[in-house]
């Protein structure tokens, strides 16, 4: 028994060293030091021995389960350190190389510029408002005195939708409702998208964006509307930048005018954007008519105001020096990245 017990050891021992898995380890202890393994099995067969030779045999098997018992231990720590290693050795990070780019992005020219022209008005004195772009026939023509038969109607043709809605054609129907909203005085500015059936040319887009201006007040003349649009073109453009005034004609202003900036792509020879005219208009403005004050609900013979829209693309195309609006459309990020 002896000897067999001592060949069960050695024979253990070298499968030990074989062992590289933690399943393999499992194996060997249930074939070896388990219920029914070779060891126990030995064990329970020394009380079958002559009684003189039991504690000796005892002993040995005792002894060699014990070393069983501990290899197996040292071969549970080599191999939890070797997946250890392994799982560094995966998941190692070398901080020493480059990062990964992640571009940057950042708002649009045009949302840029409209942030600007708002905060120049804010500086002003003048509170910022918001209208619908879906608009009703009301607010967008009749309330600013232009009528379904009106010819002007023609100039701003646009996308009619159902039941009398339709794409706003400019930000003045929030003229209406801000002052149906409030009492005057006010003085009230707003900027968003406008939709109107215009032929694309370098400085024409079918959506563009506009900045609507109102101020109304008691004593209110032409020279207060020229002032506040002259110390927005100094601040904006420049103290360089030249506007001009042409006399023009909308049915809800009397008299009403169209604003020119000296055109800043050309320096005023002549180009395709400004159509070889060295000006571009950048604004329609005037004196409030009284028949938008009585539309409203105020008594016209109190009150006076003006109000101005001033097209946002235009004036982002003369302060960047951009000389086609369609650039702003077409999401080229080579165009909108230099921003
Ligand atoms: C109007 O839209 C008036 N509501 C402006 C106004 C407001 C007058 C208050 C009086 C009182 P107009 O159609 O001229 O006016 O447009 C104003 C500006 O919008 C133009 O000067 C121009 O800068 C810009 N604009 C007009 N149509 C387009 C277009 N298709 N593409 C780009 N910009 C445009």
């Amino acid at each position: 028994m002896k000897d067999e017990l001592e060949q069960i050891c050695a024979q253990a021992l070298d499968d030990l060293s074989r062992v590289e898995d933690e399943a393999a380890l499992e194996e060997f202890q249930i074939q070896y030091l388990g219920r029914k393994g070779r060891i126990t099995s030995c064990m329970k067969s020394v009380g079958k021995l002559p009684p003189e030779q039991r504690p000796e045999m005892g002993a040995l098997a005792n002894r060699i389960k014990g070393t069983l018992a501990s290899e197996c231990e040292q071969c549970r720590l080599r191999l939890a350190e070797a997946g250890f290693r392994e799982r560094v050795r995966r998941d190692r990070v070398d901080v020493t190389l480059p990062g990964h780019r992640y571009p940057r992005g950042h708002i649009h020219p045009l949302t840029r510029t409209a942030r600007e022209m708002i905060s120049i008005f804010e500086g002003m004195g003048f509170v910022l408002e918001t209208g619908p772009e879906v608009e009703t026939e009301w607010y967008n023509f009749d309330a600013l005195n232009i009528p379904s038969d009106h010819p002007a109607r023609d100039m701003q043709d646009t996308l009619y939708l159902d039941r009398g809605f339709l794409l706003r054609t400019h930000t003045s129907p929030v003229q209406i409702r801000t002052m149906e909203r409030g009492k005057p005085p006010l003085r009230m500015i707003c900027a968003g998208r406008t939709f109107r059936a215009d032929s694309v040319d370098a400085s024409h887009s079918p959506m563009f964006h506009q900045l609507e201006g109102l101020m109304v007040d008691t004593d209110i003349s032409f020279a207060h509307l020229k002032a506040v649009l002259s110390e927005f073109v100094r601040r904006f453009f420049g103290p360089d930048t030249k506007l001009r005034f042409r006399p023009s004609f909308f049915p809800f202003t009397e008299p009403s005018a169209d604003g020119d900036i000296s055109c800043i792509v050309c320096g005023g020879r002549g180009c395709s954007l400004c159509s070889r005219k060295g000006w571009l208009e950048i604004l329609g403005a005037g004196m409030v008519d009284p028949h938008v004050f009585r539309a409203v609900g105020y008594d016209p013979d109190l009150w006076r105001g003006f109000a101005f829209g001033l097209g946002i693309d235009r004036c982002a195309m003369l302060r960047y020096g951009i000389d086609d609006i369609r650039l702003f459309y077409e999401n080229d990020l080579r165009f909108l990245d230099q921003f």
